[in-house]
């Protein structure tokens, strides 16, 4: 072009407009007017991608998204569609294993009827669970609280049983849990059945450290709906289904003559429990052991009552009936070493004699 301008074309794709430029300005421009920054088409391109924003509008076709069913459509037949499908099929198994068990935690279990021998005192124990009371089982070593608990426990269909066998170390941690340094949360014996309803068996309570005996009674005394602040920060409701048990050998009162090592507990966490009598039920005792073991559990019973009549610090408990009874259904000890093994368990001369010669 003459009279000093010249021409050139756009270069914005798909543009090609002509525009012309003085020629003593040398080509600043390489787009049209329209074209440039704050140009007409510019402005118009901003203000459609500003609405597609907003309403999506005006945008064309949305690419679809990518989804393990589009590859696998793409895939068809091939390995990678095999994988996938199984790759599927996995999470949709691990799916509902997460929907089962938090079912399962929600909803308490069917109750039943306690399974096989019951102590004669068990049914005085689900009276006392049923009526959201709290027992504790006083008897002697092997008289069968904790197994009693335990078959409670699926007696009333709860939905957990915990069981904490408490010592002179046992601490609050040992009941509430404890929060690791990387932040993880290792609960204690009370808090799941605590929350989602369930037994809790403090066994050997009267054998616990009493400032965690006395912490643990301020949760159990709580009434169901109370919160609690467990370690983990979590603010948790007593659920009504909350059912704690417990079981000791001496009344709560301090160390017997059989029983050492074991605390006085607190007033006030004795007033938190009702009491029952759990002695060793004999009927119970000898239908434990099979016919051939019977004059066994018969002598076991009579040298428990001599050892109790001469105030012998030596247990003869149940358990001494069944591992004699296992002896004998074995067949090869002889009756001295039945007595031995099972019973005396190296008593001292002295304390044997002193409880036979009140057989
Ligand atoms: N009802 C029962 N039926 C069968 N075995 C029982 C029963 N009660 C207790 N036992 C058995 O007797 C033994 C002592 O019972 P356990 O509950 O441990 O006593 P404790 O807790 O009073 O010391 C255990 O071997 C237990 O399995
Ligand atoms: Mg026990």
């Amino acid at each position: 072009m003459s009279n000093g301008m010249r021409t050139f074309t756009c270069e914005e794709e798909g543009c090609g407009a002509p525009f012309v430029v003085p020629v003593h300005r040398g080509r600043r421009h390489h787009k049209c007017e329209a074209h440039r920054p704050g140009g007409t088409a510019v402005r118009a391109r901003r203000e459609r991608i500003r609405t597609a924003k907003t309403t999506g509008a005006g945008v064309g076709t949305i690419p679809a998204p990518v989804t393990v069913e589009s590859v696998a459509a793409k895939a068809d037949g091939s390995p990678v569609a095999q994988a996938l499908a199984e790759a599927q099929a996995h999470v949709a198994a691990l799916a509902a294993a997460v929907a089962e068990a938090e079912a399962a935690k929600a909803a308490p279990a069917p109750a039943a009827t306690p399974e096989g021998l019951t102590h004669y005192a068990f049914p005085k124990l689900l009276r006392h669970l049923r009526a959201g009371l709290q027992p504790y089982l006083c008897g002697p070593s092997g008289s069968g609280k904790t197994y009693a608990a335990e078959q409670a426990a699926k007696a009333i269909g709860a939905r957990t049983f915990d069981v904490l066998s408490c010592n002179a170390g046992t601490s609050e941690i040992d009941f509430f849990g404890y929060t690791t340094a990387t932040g993880e949360y290792v609960p204690g014996a009370l808090y799941e059945p605590f929350k989602f309803g369930g037994v809790a068996l403090i066994d050997e309570m009267d054998a616990c450290d009493a400032n965690a005996a006395l912490k643990a009674n301020a949760v159990l005394a709580m009434a169901p709906g109370s919160v609690y602040r467990f370690p983990n920060g979590e603010r948790v409701e007593r659920h009504p289904d909350f059912r704690p048990i417990a079981a000791g050998n001496t009344t709560g009162h301090g160390a017997d003559s059989n029983y050492s090592g074991r605390e006085a507990l607190d007033a006030s966490s004795l007033s938190r429990w009702t009491f029952i009598a759990w002695d060793y039920d004999e009927d119970l005792e000898r239908a434990m052991v099979p016919p051939e073991a019977q004059w066994w559990a018969e002598r076991v019973q009579t040298l428990r009552k001599a050892a109790r009549a001469a105030s012998s610090p030596i247990v003869i408990c149940p358990r001494v009936t069944l591992s004699g009874s296992a002896l004998i259904v074995d067949g090869e000890a002889t009756v001295d070493e039945i007595h031995d093994e099972c019973l005396w368990k190296g008593a001292p001369e002295d304390i044997r004699n002193t409880v036979l010669a009140y057989v």
